[in-house]
C-alpha cells in the first residue's frame, strides 16, 4: 500500500458519461486521472469521450475511450470486454449518466420517457455495477463502485423529476445492498449525492427553459447554504476519497456533496431575515 491513501497509481477506473462536455463524468475522469488512474471514458459521445482520452494522456495515464450506452446491456458487455483486451482488470468503477427526456408531471407521463428514464439513471448503472463485480471478484483484489446519486434520491423536487427521483431513489438502495453483498470480497460501493450543479446538462435542460430559468436558480440557492450552485469539480475530492485506500472501511454510504442542501429543513433558511 502506497504511503499516500489517496494515489491510485495502477489502478483502472471505468468512467461512463465521461465525455468532454464540461459535466461531472469529465471532471471525475480527469480527476482520477491526476490522482494516477489509468481511465476508460465510456459515453454515447463517442468523439467527446476521446477528447477525454486526450486530456488523460496528457496527464501521463493510460487511456481508451469506448462507445457505449449504458442502458444496452450489448454495449456494456462490449465495454468490459474492450477494458479486458486492453488494461486486463478493472479497480474502479464510476456510474454517471442520467436521462430526463421530458419534464411533465407525473399524471401525463408517458411509460415510454418512464422506461428511458430508469434504463438509463437505474438500469443502467446495475449492468455495469453487474460487469465491474464479476471482474474484481476474479481478480481477487477487491475493488470500488461509485455511484453518481443526487439529493433528488432523498427527498423530493417535484417539477416534473418524478421518474429521475425514484430512479435516484432506486440507486440509493442499490449501493446499499452491493456494498452488503460483497464487503466480505473487498468491494466497496458507495454513492455521491450532488445538489444542483452547473453542467451543460443542467445549463441547457432547466436553466435556459422559460419555465424554470433564472427564477429557479434563485430558488435553488434558497436550499443551499453554501449560496452557490456546485461546480463538477466539487465532486473530485469526495470521488477521489470513496474510491481510494482512504476510505478502505468506507462502504455503503451515500455523501451528500451538497453545500449543505440536505442539512436545510425547508422552513429553514441560510440567510436571516433582515438580510
Ligand atoms: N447537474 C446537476 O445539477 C446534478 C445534480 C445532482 C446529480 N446530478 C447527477 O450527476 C450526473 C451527471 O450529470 P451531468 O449534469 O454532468 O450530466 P451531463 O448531461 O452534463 O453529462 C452526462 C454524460 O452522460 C452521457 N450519457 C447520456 N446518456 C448516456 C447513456 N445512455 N450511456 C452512456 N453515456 C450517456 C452524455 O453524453 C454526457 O457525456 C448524473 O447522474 C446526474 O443525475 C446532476
Amino acid at each position: 500500500m502506497s504511503n499516500d491513501l489517496f494515489d491510485l497509481t495502477g489502478k483502472v477506473a471505468v468512467v461512463t458519461g465521461a465525455s468532454a462536455n464540461g459535466g461531472v463524468g469529465h471532471a471525475l475522469a480527469l480527476g482520477f486521472a491526476r490522482y494516477g488512474a489509468d481511465v476508460v471514458a465510456a459515453d454515447i459521445d463517442e468523439e467527446g469521450a476521446r477528447v477525454t482520452v486526450e486530456e488523460v494522456r496528457a496527464l501521463g495515464r493510460k487511456s481508451m475511450a469506448v462507445y457505449c450506452d449504458i442502458s444496452k446491456p450489448e454495449d456494456v458487455a462490449k465495454l468490459f470486454t474492450e477494458v479486458d483486451e486492453r488494461f486486463g482488470q478493472v479497480d474502479i468503477l464510476v456510474n454517471v449518466p442520467y436521462a430526463l427526456p421530458s419534464r411533465v408531471r407525473p399524471h401525463e407521463l408517458t411509460l415510454e420517457a418512464w422506461h428511458k428514464t430508469l434504463s438509463v439513471s437505474l438500469v443502467g448503472y446495475f449492468l455495469c455495477a453487474q460487469q465491474a463485480i464479476r471482474r474484481m471478484l476474479k481478480q481477487g483484489t477487491g475493488g470500488s463502485i461509485l455511484n453518481i446519486g443526487s439529493i433528488a434520491g432523498v427527498s423530493a423536487l417535484g417539477r416534473g423529476n418524478f421518474p429521475y427521483s425514484v430512479a435516484k431513489g432506486g440507486v440509493n438502495q442499490m449501493t446499499k445492498e452491493l456494498a452488503v453483498e460483497y464487503a466480505g470480497q473487498g468491494i466497496r460501493v458507495n454513492a455521491i449525492l450532488p445538489a444542483q450543479i452547473l453542467t451543460p446538462g443542467l445549463k441547457k435542460e432547466l436553466l435556459a427553459d422559460p419555465r424554470f430559468g433564472d427564477r429557479l436558480r434563485q430558488r435553488v440557492l434558497v436550499g443551499i447554504p453554501i449560496n452557490r450552485m456546485l461546480e463538477p469539480e466539487d465532486l473530485v475530492g469526495a470521488a477521489i476519497f470513496l474510491c481510494s485506500d482512504a476510505a478502505v472501511a468506507v462502504t455503503g454510504v451515500l455523501l451528500p456533496v451538497d453545500g449543505g442542501n440536505l442539512a436545510l429543513n425547508a422552513g429553514g433558511s441560510h440567510t436571516w431575515p433582515t438580510e
